[in-house]
């Protein structure tokens, strides 16, 4: 039925012809979501056949290598794009100077060589910062009684664990810590050790955000010493700023990394955007702990659909500019999809 011609508008654009079918709305669709676009997080623990839930994200685990490798296998068999890293270690090897980190046969070094033995192809990604070695939970080496880290020792470690990484078979290694320079020598060290074609994903623009709350828990980077909520204010970047964003990427570009990365995602769909138009290198967004509980929550509560909402968070930072999500939805929205 068609509006009767005297109530007919004088209109030329008519945008709602482009909207009457499927077939024309998947014609005009601008952004995709492939499930090769899509990383997906893991936690890594230590023992055998050992699966442990994480409280605050339904849906989640701690898995041990074995049940890692077996994990991989399905995220291979779903066409994911790759897994990013995350251990746990157990408290007793925690120390103020995180020096587990530094250890070559420590759970992570473990995990990625035997990802890389079953798996010669797979993208892993393994995360360099010491929160998960650390007494205090930082992502450095903090004096006592300080709150903020010591910038170079930090970063001479970092370039260290980049090569223990690296030499357990890691395809990139990605520094989480927003120490500054970092990029630079662990480039530097990369190539001083014939690394040169592992790449640098860096977390160029990590903001001091209160969304990382669960993966807090996952990683048990929760100060053990007080059980506080850390204060990472004085490294990772203030909510309310935007330029300097920009100046965290441009630097990193210049020191050399390869692709750089937004953190969160969907409460910094502008800053995406932004940095995906004020560089030329691939732009990495990770959808945090706290956006899926979030979501997760609430569609338990029967307040939200699940999965539409959860397409819809991703389709948003892929339209902002992101080439690539890290997501702790991978799995499941590959899952649905095939
Ligand atoms: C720390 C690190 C954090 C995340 C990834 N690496 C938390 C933090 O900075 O405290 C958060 C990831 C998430 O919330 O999913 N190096």
């Amino acid at each position: 039925m068609s509006d009767k011609k005297d109530y007919q508008l004088d209109l030329i654009h008519r945008p709602r012809r482009l909207r009457q079918t499927q077939s024309l709305r998947d014609l005009v669709e601008e952004t995709d979501l492939k499930i090769s676009k899509l990383i997906q997080p893991l936690f890594v623990i230590e023992g055998d056949s050992i699966c442990e839930p994480v409280d605050s994200m339904p849906g989640i685990e701690r898995l041990s290598i074995d049940l890692l490798l077996k994990e991989c296998e399905s995220l291979i068999e779903l066409g994911i794009g790759g897994v990013a890293l995350f251990p746990k270690i157990e408290a007793s090897l925690k120390c103020n100077m995180g020096r587990e980190a530094l250890n070559p046969e420590s759970l992570i070094y473990r995990a990625i060589k035997a990802l890389r033995k079953h798996f010669p192809e797979l993208t892993i990604i393994a995360d360099l910062a010491l929160d998960p070695y650390t007494i205090d939970g930082h992502d450095g080496i903090v004096e006592i009684g300080s709150q903020s880290p010591l910038n170079d020792v930090t970063v001479d470690i970092l370039a260290e664990m980049a090569v223990l990484a690296a030499d357990a078979g890691a395809t990139m290694v990605a520094p989480s810590d927003m120490m500054d320079g970092r990029v630079g020598v662990i480039r530097k060290t990369l190539d001083a050790n014939a690394f040169q074609s592992v790449l640098i994903l860096s977390y160029a623009a990590k903001y001091a955000s209160a969304f990382y709350g669960p993966f807090r828990d996952a990683v048990g980077s929760v100060s053990l010493e007080t059980g506080a909520i850390i204060d990472k204010r004085s490294y990772q970047l203030n909510p309310a700023n935007r330029r300097e964003a920009l100046l965290e990427t441009s630097l990193d570009e210049s020191e050399g990394a390869d692709i750089l990365m937004v953190k969160p995602a969907g409460q910094y769909l502008d800053i995406i955007r932004e940095v995906r138009e004020s560089t030329i290198l691939p732009v990495a967004a990770y959808q945090v702990s706290g956006e899926y509980a979030q979501i997760m929550a609430a569609s338990e509560k029967g307040w939200l659909d699940l999965k539409a909402c959860r397409n819809e968070s991703l389709l948003a930072i892929r339209r902002a500019g992101a080439d690539m999500i890290l997501t702790y939805f991978a799995k499941a929205y590959a899952q649905d999809i095939n």
